[in-house]
This record gives structure tokens, C-alpha cells and sequence, in this order.
């Protein structure tokens, strides 16, 4: 916990000197949720809005957290200094220790279908493979 408080620090000071360069959609620069909806790039692309979620209250540490698995507060994300990091397969790899997280589809499914399933806070989400995936020209997404 005390290192991490002073890898914030470091983080915190490295970005306020890196802030031109770093602004994704976030006031001053800092780096704040994307505010277009993404497509999570892999063999079957899916859709993805932070909003859809954010609105609902979901903090950020519902779906970002640190190499110790701990939670990321939107204050540790804004200090970010390469949001490159965020994304999921920079530690969800070969290098993962447990077999069953270094896929894409078992840690999205894991996360994503699995609270559509059992809802947040009373609210369900869409659970047909084409309300995530994208539909490849007429055809639907292969195997859904
Ligand atoms: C709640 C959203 C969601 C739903 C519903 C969903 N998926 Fe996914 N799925 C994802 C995300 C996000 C990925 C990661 C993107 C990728 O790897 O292409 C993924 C990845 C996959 C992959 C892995 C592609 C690869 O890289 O090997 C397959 C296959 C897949 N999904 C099939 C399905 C099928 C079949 C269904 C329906 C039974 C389904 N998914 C429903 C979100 C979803
Ligand atoms: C419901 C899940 C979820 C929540 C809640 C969430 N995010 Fe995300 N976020 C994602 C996913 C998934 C990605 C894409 C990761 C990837 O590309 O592997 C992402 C990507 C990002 C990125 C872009 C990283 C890049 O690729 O450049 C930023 C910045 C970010 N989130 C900030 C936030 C902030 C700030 C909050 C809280 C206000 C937040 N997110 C809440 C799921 C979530
Ligand atoms: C900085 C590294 C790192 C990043 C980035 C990261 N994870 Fe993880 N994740 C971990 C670690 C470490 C664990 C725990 C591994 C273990 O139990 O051995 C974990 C566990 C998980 C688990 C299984 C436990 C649980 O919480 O259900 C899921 C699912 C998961 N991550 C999804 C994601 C998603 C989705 C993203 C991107 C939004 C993401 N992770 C980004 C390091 C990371
Ligand atoms: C903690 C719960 C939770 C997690 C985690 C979560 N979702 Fe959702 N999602 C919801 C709920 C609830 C809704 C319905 C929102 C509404 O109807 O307003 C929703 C709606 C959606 C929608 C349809 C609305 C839209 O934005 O177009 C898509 C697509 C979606 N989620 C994709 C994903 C993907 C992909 C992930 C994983 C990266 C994910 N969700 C993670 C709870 C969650």
C-alpha cells in the first residue's frame, strides 16, 4: 500500500510534466474516460461506452485495477501517464500466471457478460452476442 501511495506520487509528478501530451477527452489534459464508445479490437470486435456505465454510478475500479489487482480510483487514472497501460492485454498475457486470465475472451466475458447476467444494481445488461459484437458487414458474428 505505501509503495503504491509513492508510485502515485511519482505517477502524479511525471504527468503533470508529461499533461500536453497525454490529454485523451479529460479537462486539462489529464487522463479522464473515453468519451466516444470504443471498439475492443481482437477476432470478434465488441462495442464498449464508458458512459452507458459511468452514468450508472460504476466506479472506475469496477473494471480498471493495478498489477496487485487493487481497484483504480479515477484520481489514479487522470495521473496515468501512458493510458496504454490500462488497456486489459497489457497484463492479461502470456506473462499472466494464471492460465484462465490471458485470453481476451475469458477476461471480458468474465467481467462484461457476467454482471450483464447478474445485473448492477438491479439492472441487467444485454446478453446476445450482437448486442457486444460487431456484426461483420450482413453476416452475423461467426459462432453467435
Ligand atoms: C457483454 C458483452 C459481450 C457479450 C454479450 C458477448 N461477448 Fe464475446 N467478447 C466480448 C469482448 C469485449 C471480447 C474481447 C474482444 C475480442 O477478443 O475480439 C470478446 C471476445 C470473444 C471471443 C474471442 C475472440 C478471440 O480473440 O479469440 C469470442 C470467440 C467471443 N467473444 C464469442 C462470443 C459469443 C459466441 C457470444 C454469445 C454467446 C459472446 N461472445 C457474447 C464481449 C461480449
Ligand atoms: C464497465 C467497465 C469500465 C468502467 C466502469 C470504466 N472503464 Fe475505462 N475502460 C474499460 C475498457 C474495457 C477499456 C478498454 C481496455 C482495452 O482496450 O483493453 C477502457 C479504457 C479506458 C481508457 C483508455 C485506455 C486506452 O486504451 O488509451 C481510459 C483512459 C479509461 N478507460 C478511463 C476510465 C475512467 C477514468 C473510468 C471511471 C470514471 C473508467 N475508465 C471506467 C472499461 C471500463
Ligand atoms: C496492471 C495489470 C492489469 C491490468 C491493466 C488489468 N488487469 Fe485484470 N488482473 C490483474 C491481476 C494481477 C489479476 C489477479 C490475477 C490472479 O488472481 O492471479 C487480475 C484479475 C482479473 C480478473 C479475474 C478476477 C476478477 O476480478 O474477476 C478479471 C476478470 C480481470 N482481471 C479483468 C480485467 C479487465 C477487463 C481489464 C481491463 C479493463 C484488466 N483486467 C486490466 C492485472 C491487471
Ligand atoms: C458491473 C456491471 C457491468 C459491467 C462490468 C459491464 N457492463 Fe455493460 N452494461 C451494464 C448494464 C446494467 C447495462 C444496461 C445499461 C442501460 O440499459 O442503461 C449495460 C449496457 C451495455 C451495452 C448496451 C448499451 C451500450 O452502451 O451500447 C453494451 C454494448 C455493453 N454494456 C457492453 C459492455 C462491455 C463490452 C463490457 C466489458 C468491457 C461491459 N459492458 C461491462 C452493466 C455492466
Amino acid at each position: 500500500m505505501k509503495t503504491s501511495l509513492i508510485q502515485t506520487g511519482t505517477v502524479l509528478a511525471l504527468s503533470l510534466i508529461g499533461l500536453l501530451g497525454v490529454g485523451i477527452t479529460g479537462v486539462a489534459g489529464a487522463v479522464g474516460e473515453p468519451a466516444e464508445e470504443m471498439i475492443l479490437e481482437g477476432k470478434k470486435p465488441a462495442r464498449f461506452n464508458h458512459a452507458t456505465h459511468t452514468a450508472q454510478g460504476m466506479a472506475c475500479g469496477v473494471c480498471h485495477h493495478d498489477q496487485n489487482h487493487a481497484p483504480l480510483t479515477s484520481e489514479a487514472i487522470g495521473a496515468v501517464t501512458d493510458p496504454a497501460t490500462l488497456r486489459c492485454v497489457s497484463c492479461h498475457n502470456d506473462q499472466m500466471p494464471k492460465q484462465e486470465l490471458r485470453q481476451a475472451k475469458d477476461i471480458f466475458h468474465a467481467r462484461c457478460k457476467t454482471c450483464h447476467q447478474d445485473g448492477y444494481q438491479g439492472k441487467k445488461g444485454p446478453t446476445k452476442c450482437t448486442d457486444c459484437h460487431l456484426k461483420s458487414d450482413k453476416k452475423a458474428v461467426e459462432g453467435c
